[in-house]
């Protein structure tokens, strides 16, 4: 399912701070974040279908991903781990990119895509549900979001509780360095869910319960299921980059973090 709050374009030294859980089953093959070999493309990687959720590139694009919370998916859809690779791997901008993905948003089971490029600073959300309804394409605002398994900033628990306490820790320290350990451990390891009569009622209210959470674990038929990875993205107004993850590989919990500079889109014009 995953969930993300991010502030964009609204804090004194970062141009983007990125929180995001990332829940699916704990035995499918994931790599943790890493440079990918044949790209420029910072993140982890989902080794089924070799996607990502959430990732950067070096040229300056951010690209992630949530599921949208519905009853019936169709396992012959393309996969949604695609969308963040197309647009880093790209050259459009975020508008154009977003406006070409309306014409097959159809071809994939239910998604919410951010797109960002951060040498014009511009910011897209993208969206194929609800079926039936046009497809979304939203510029997104300044300030803080919250991105859970419905329309971005839907008053979900988990999505207000995590927006609360995100402002509130953004609050106590604003030009400070950012406190990694409590963002990681304490806004996203939080178990508390959502009282049942505030559930969506989409799937069955056992299931939502289970998922109404900022942090999942769930034992199904199918093995265990919930957060296997927490990734927190910095971007400063300079290009500087901070890729931090705990993931759980093989039943323990590990760590990494990655720091590079985005290139400057200026500098990389060659003079013939
Ligand atoms: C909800 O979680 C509990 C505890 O992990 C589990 O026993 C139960 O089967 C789950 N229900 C569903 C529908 O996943």
């Amino acid at each position: 399912m995953c969930i993300a709050a991010f502030v964009w374009l609204s804090h004194p030294l970062y141009a983007l701070i990125l929180l995001q859980n990332r829940d699916e089953y704990h035995d499918r093959p994931t790599k943790p974040v890493g440079w990918w070999e044949e790209s420029e493309i910072l993140g982890g990687r989902d080794e089924v279908a070799g996607g990502t959720w959430l990732a950067c590139s070096r040229g300056g694009r951010v690209a992630f991903l949530t599921s949208v919370l519905e009853l019936h998916t169709l396992p012959e859809a393309r996969s949604r781990g695609d969308l963040p690779v197309l647009f880093l791997e790209g050259t459009k901008s975020p508008k154009e990119f977003a406006e070409e993905l309306v014409k097959e948003a159809h071809q994939y089971n239910g998604f919410n895509l951010i797109v960002a490029d951060l040498h014009s600073n511009t910011m897209m959300y993208i969206s194929n549900r609800p079926k039936g309804d046009a497809v979304t394409v939203q510029e997104v605002s300044p300030g803080i979001h919250v991105l859970s398994n419905a329309k971005l900033d839907s008053p979900w628990h988990k999505a207000k509780r995590l927006q609360q306490n995100f402002e509130e820790l953004l609050r106590k320290c604003r030009n400070d360095e950012l406190p990694v350990k409590e963002m990681v451990e304490k806004l996203m390891r939080d178990t508390v869910k959502a009282d049942k009569s505030t559930l969506p009622r989409i799937c069955s209210a056992d299931w939502e319960l289970n998922l109404s959470s900022i942090y999942v674990e769930v034992d199904t038929p199918l093995g265990r299921y919930g957060t296997r990875s927490t990734a927190l993205l910095t971007v400063k107004a300079n290009g500087e980059v901070s890729f931090y993850e705990k993931y759980l590989e093989e039943g323990m919990w590990k760590e990494k973090d990655v720091k590079y500079y985005m290139k400057q889109l200026k500098s990389s014009v060659v003079s013939p």
